[in-house]
C-alpha cells in the first residue's frame, strides 16, 4: 500500500490568503479574552442568517445538537413520530430518538439520493408530527413536494442541511425552507470551523427565542432559567473563523462545483460507474462526490494501492446498525438504501485541489475500469 499521495480531504490555502485571514482573527479572538457566545458570536449568527434567508440563526455546539435544539423548539417529543431519509448520516436519526421521538425511516429517490413527498407519504401516520428532509451530498432536495406534504399534513417541516450550505432550490437557498433547521459546521464541511460548530436557523421569532434560551442551559437571562436547557453554545474562536469562511462560501463552492464538473467530464460512461446527477431546480454544492459502482471495494482498494484516499457514505444503512435493530426494520427493508450503502464511493474533492491530483485520480479510475470490469 502506498503512503496517502491524494488525501480524501485537505485544507487548503483556497481561496489564496484566505488562511491568513482566519491566522489572524484566530489571533484576535485569543486577544479579545470572550471564549463562548458574546459579539463575534451574534455578528456571525447575523450574517449566517442572512446568508440563509432567514430572520435568525443561533450558533450551538454542533450539527447534532442543532438538530436537536431544532426538534425540542419545535415542540416535538415522546410517542411523536419523525420523517427522516434512510441514508443519512446517523446523527439525523439520533437526534429524533435524543428527543424521545420515534424515528420513521423512508427510502430515498434512486437517482437524486434524497427523499421525495411520494416516498413520505407512504409512512405517514396521525401520529406523524415533522419530517427531517436531509439535503444529501450538497445535492437540494426537491423542496415543492415536500412543502406541499408538510402544509397538507400540518407537518414541522426541518431541513437538515449539513452537507449543504449555500445549495439552492428554485433560486432559493436551503436551510430557509423549514420552520426550523439545522447545520454542522464540522471542520470538513463547506462551510467549516477549526472544530466542531453548528447551527440552526429559522424565521419564527418564538422559535428563535427557545432555541437561544435552551442552548444555553434554559436561561432567560444568567442564572435565570426558564425551561430545562442543554448546555450547546458556538465557541467565540469558532464563531470568528466561520465569519472569515462565510465570505467565501460561493467562491469555495464554485470550486466544489468545478471540480465536480471536470470529473463528471472525464468518468462519462466508463465501466458501471453511476455519477451524480441534479434534480431539475436544484443545485449541487458537492459536500461529497459520490460514485456508485457494483465493484467498489476493489475499486478503493485500487485506488487506496495508487495513494488515493476515499471514503464511504454510508457502509452500514441506518436500519441495519446494531443501534436501530429496536426499530424492527431488516435487510431488505430499504432496497435503494442498501444499494446505495453497497455501491456508493466517495472521490476526493476538495477546494484547492489541484489539477495534477484530480487528473491522477480520474486516470487511475480509467485504468482500474480497463483491467477489471
Ligand atoms: C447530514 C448530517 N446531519 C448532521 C450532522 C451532524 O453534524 P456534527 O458532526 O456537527 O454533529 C452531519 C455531519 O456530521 C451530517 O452530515
Amino acid at each position: 500500500m502506498q503512503p496517502i499521495a491524494i488525501p480524501y480531504f485537505a485544507f487548503r490555502d483556497f481561496p489564496a490568503g484566505i488562511n491568513r485571514e482566519v491566522e489572524q482573527v484566530v489571533v484576535q479572538a485569543l486577544q479579545s479574552n470572550q471564549f463562548i457566545l458574546g459579539e463575534e458570536v451574534k455578528a456571525f449568527e447575523e450574517e449566517f442568517a442572512a446568508a440563509t434567508q432567514s430572520a435568525a440563526a443561533i450558533g450551538v455546539g454542533n450539527g447534532y445538537d442543532a438538530l436537536v435544539v431544532a426538534l425540542k423548539a419545535a415542540d416535538i417529543g415522546a410517542g411523536d413520530e419523525v420523517i427522516v431519509p434512510a441514508n443519512t448520516f446517523i446523527a439525523t436519526v439520533n437526534a429524533v430518538v435524543q428527543i424521545g421521538a420515534i424515528p420513521v425511516l423512508v427510502e430515498p429517490d434512486r437517482h437524486t439520493y434524497n427523499i421525495t413527498a411520494a416516498n413520505a407519504a407512504v409512512v405517514l401516520t396521525e401520529k406523524t408530527k415533522a419530517m427531517i428532509p436531509v439535503h444529501l451530498y450538497g445535492h437540494a432536495c426537491q423542496m415543492d413536494g415536500l412543502l406541499e406534504l408538510a402544509k397538507a399534513h400540518d407537518l414541522i417541516l426541518i431541513e437538515d442541511f449539513a452537507q449543504a450550505q449555500g445549495a439552492q432550490y428554485r433560486g432559493q437557498v436551503v436551510g430557509s425552507f423549514g420552520h426550523v433547521s439545522a447545520t454542522s459546521f464540522y471542520p470538513t464541511k463547506n462551510l467549516g470551523a477549526l472544530g466542531d460548530g453548528g447551527a440552526l436557523v429559522t424565521s419564527d421569532p418564538e422559535l428563535a427565542a427557545f432555541a437561544r434560551m435552551y442552548r444555553n442551559y434554559g436561561q432567560e437571562q444568567k442564572y435565570h432559567n426558564k425551561v430545562v436547557g442543554i448546555n450547546s453554545r458556538l465557541d467565540t474562536l469558532q464563531a470568528a473563523v466561520l465569519r472569515v469562511k462565510l465570505r467565501y462560501l460561493t467562491q469555495l463552492n464554485k470550486e466544489r462545483q468545478r471540480l465536480a464538473q471536470i470529473y463528471l467530464q472525464a468518468l462519462q460512461g466508463i465501466g458501471d460507474l453511476i455519477l451524480p446527477t441534479t434534480a431539475e431546480g436544484c443545485t449541487h454544492v458537492y459536500h461529497i462526490f459520490n460514485v456508485r459502482t457494483q465493484h467498489r471495494d476493489a475499486l478503493q482498494l485500487y485506488l487506496s494501492e495508487q495513494g488515493i484516499q476515499t471514503a464511504i457514505h454510508y457502509p452500514v444503512s441506518v436500519h441495519l446498525q446494531e443501534a436501530y435493530t429496536y426499530l424492527g426494520y431488516k435487510r431488505g427493508s430499504f432496497p435503494v438504501t442498501e444499494e446505495l450503502a453497497d455501491t456508493s464511493l466517495s472521490l476526493p474533492l476538495f477546494p484547492g485541489m489541484t489539477e495534477a491530483e484530480q487528473q491522477a485520480v480520474i486516470v487511475s479510475i480509467q485504468t482500474f475500469f480497463e483491467r477489471h470490469a
